[in-house]
């Protein structure tokens, strides 16, 4: 089936979908993106996707083209006319595509920013086998700018990451700067100790995971103890257990780091509850899509 898309105001079928070769995003990766996740035809967190979207184009200086009331609907409206039950809605801004190439940003007035939408179809993304069986990591260097709190667009060390990681015979790469680890390619990282979970404090260093917002507000009110600090590889590989969170995963076990298991190299107790608490919390809190649009400007 030919997915419908959103490009700057309408929607059309992928096929029809097109974007300038000037535009910034392409040339520049001067964008900014978000994945929301979909269950039951269900939106996923969409206001703290929206309020980071927000600030990724306040520290970039980027207008934005649409208000959130309005992205909310042509989330709900893709997910209904897509028939997305389980999957993502992508969502990417860019600083518009001017009249030629220049490193200098083009007045905002003259060139309006870019944004498009899609939808990926994903069923049963909340029972993905992986969950059961967990993730190998390999450890790589993190040599990516100094503002990974904001959700740009230049993924490619990240992509690097990832095939470094399929190489070896791992899922992912933890990235780690002076000894320490940042985050996965793209998710957030957590250790174990004992009944504590460990996570690295946000800054301009990693991105701020909404699911880890969720996720560590979620294991508080469960009365598990959280420890935002630096942690090191070494220490990763003695931990009783680690985890991921993403949009795209919620909360997934890592079994092994670099070769190394972790504990009896099967996904332990702590970060299995931590994903039923996270994906049924956040299910009770998700937005329905399901609704008559009322087609007006688009
Ligand atoms: N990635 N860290 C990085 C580098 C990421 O790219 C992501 C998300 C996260 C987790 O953030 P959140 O919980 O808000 O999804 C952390 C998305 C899923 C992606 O690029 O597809």
């Amino acid at each position: 089936m030919s997915r419908t898309v959103y490009v700057n105001g309408d929607y059309m079928p992928e096929s029809d979908a097109k974007i300038s070769i000037f535009d910034r995003g392409f040339l520049m990766a001067d964008g900014v993106y978000e994945v929301t996740s979909v269950l039951g035809g269900k939106l996923i967190d969409f206001d703290g996707h929206a309020k980071r979207l927000e600030r990724s184009l306040t520290e970039l200086d980027m207008a934005s083209p649409i208000s959130i009331e309005d992205l909310l609907a042509v989330h709900r409206e893709l997910v209904t006319r897509n028939e997305v039950v389980d999957g993502l809605v992508y969502l990417q801004i860019t600083r518009g595509a001017p009249a030629d190439r220049d490193f200098a940003f083009p007045d905002p007035n003259e060139t309006p920013s870019t944004i498009v939408l899609f939808t990926q179809n994903k069923p049963g993304l909340a029972q993905s086998p992986a969950a059961q069986k967990g993730m190998k990591v390999i450890s790589i260097e993190d040599i990516r700018w100094g503002r990974r709190d904001i959700k740009t667009v230049q993924l490619l060390y990240p992509s690097m990451g990832k095939m470094m990681a399929k190489k070896a015979g791992a899922d992912d790469a933890w990235m780690i700067q002076d000894g320490h680890v940042t985050e996965g390619t793209s998710n957030n990282a957590y250790i174990v100790k004992g009944n504590k979970i460990i996570t690295r404090p946000t800054s301009n260093e990693i991105l701020h995971g909404i699911t880890r917002a969720a996720v560590l507000r979620f294991a508080q009110e469960a009365q598990m103890e959280v420890e935002e600090r630096l942690f090191t590889i070494d220490e990763a590989k003695e931990a009783d257990e680690a985890f991921i969170t993403s949009a795209s995963t919620f909360v997934m076990p890592v079994v092994e780091i670099d070769g190394v298991a972790l504990g009896d190299g099967s996904p332990g107790r702590v970060a299995p509850r931590l994903r039923e608490i996270y994906l049924e919390e956040s299910m009770k809190r998700a937005v329905s899509s399901r609704f008559t649009f009322s087609a007006k400007a688009f």
